[in-house]
């Protein structure tokens, strides 16, 4: 569905991506882990349009979407929940969420209602403070914010940048089981995650990103029991 071939990314002298080949097949969830500064989040940026790569390419369903402006991009099909969440803190909740379906709402006003309420559905919090400015939420409610307003544009393809980053536990639990139910739902997710051991457990494959290249890849239930990824990602 999603195929990455040769990616870089330069930010100014310093080389962010050092060509970076990465594929997700329909219907997986695929996890990249890799420490603070790998190039993580400068991979999806690159996948969702915010930066321009120098070099390589990215096909999105055959098509190549590496020249698009990001708005294009998220039309065809890929909703980004970016890291530190990223919510419009002045704006409620609500308008939050109709932020989100902007692509859609003029065409399917109708259907961008039934969206919404299916994200009131699954976060019951965010419908009990939907008229509540998004900065005076929680962590773990921005979260689901961010989580929701991606959702709001029905995007076959999720990618999810640190979900979990500084969220209590009991949140972390929440938005990890949200990301396998979107996947129950016909969702193709590419999740970034710090907390190796919880991305390797709710993923098929993974790649372990390092100094801007892909390090390893495979079975995330291999790259579990792989000793050099135990030894530097999952901690003693
Ligand atoms: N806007 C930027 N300008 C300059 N350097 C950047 C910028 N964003 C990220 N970098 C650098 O690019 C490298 C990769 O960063 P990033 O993609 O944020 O990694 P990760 O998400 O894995 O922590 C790091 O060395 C970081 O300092
Ligand atoms: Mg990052």
């Amino acid at each position: 569905m999603l195929s990455v071939r040769n990616a870089q990314v330069r930010y100014g002298m310093a080389e962010a991506l050092r060509g970076v080949d990465l594929e997700v097949n329909e219907g997986e969830i695929v996890a990249v882990i890799g420490r603070n500064g790998a190039g993580k989040t400068t991979l999806l940026k690159a996948i969702t349009g915010l930066v321009k790569m120098s070099g390589g390419e990215i096909r999105f369903k055959g098509e190549r979407i590496d020249r698009l402006p990001a708005h294009e991009i998220v039309k065809k099909g890929i909703g980004h929940v970016p890291q530190g969440r990223q919510v419009f803190g002045d704006q409620t909740v609500e308008e939050n969420l109709i932020l989100g379906a902007y692509t859609k709402i003029k065409q399917q006003p109708e259907q961008v209602k039934k969206w919404m309420e299916r994200e009131y559905q699954r976060f019951p919090r965010l419908r009990e403070r939907r008229h509540q400015q998004a900065g005076t939420l929680s962590g773990g409610e921005q979260q689901m914010l961010a989580l929701a307003r991606a959702l709001m544009a029905d995007p076959p393809f999720l990618v999810l940048d640190e979900p979990s980053m500084g969220l209590s536990p009991i949140y972390v639990k929440l938005i990890l089981d949200t990301v396998v139910q979107l996947r129950k739902e016909g969702k193709t997710i590419l999740l970034v995650e710090q907390l190796a051991t919880a991305a390797l457990s709710i993923s098929d494959r993974a790649y372990v990103l390092s100094s801007g290249a892909v390090e390893l890849t495979g079975p995330s239930t291999e790259l579990l029991h792989d000793e050099k990824v135990i030894r530097t990602y999952l901690g003693a």
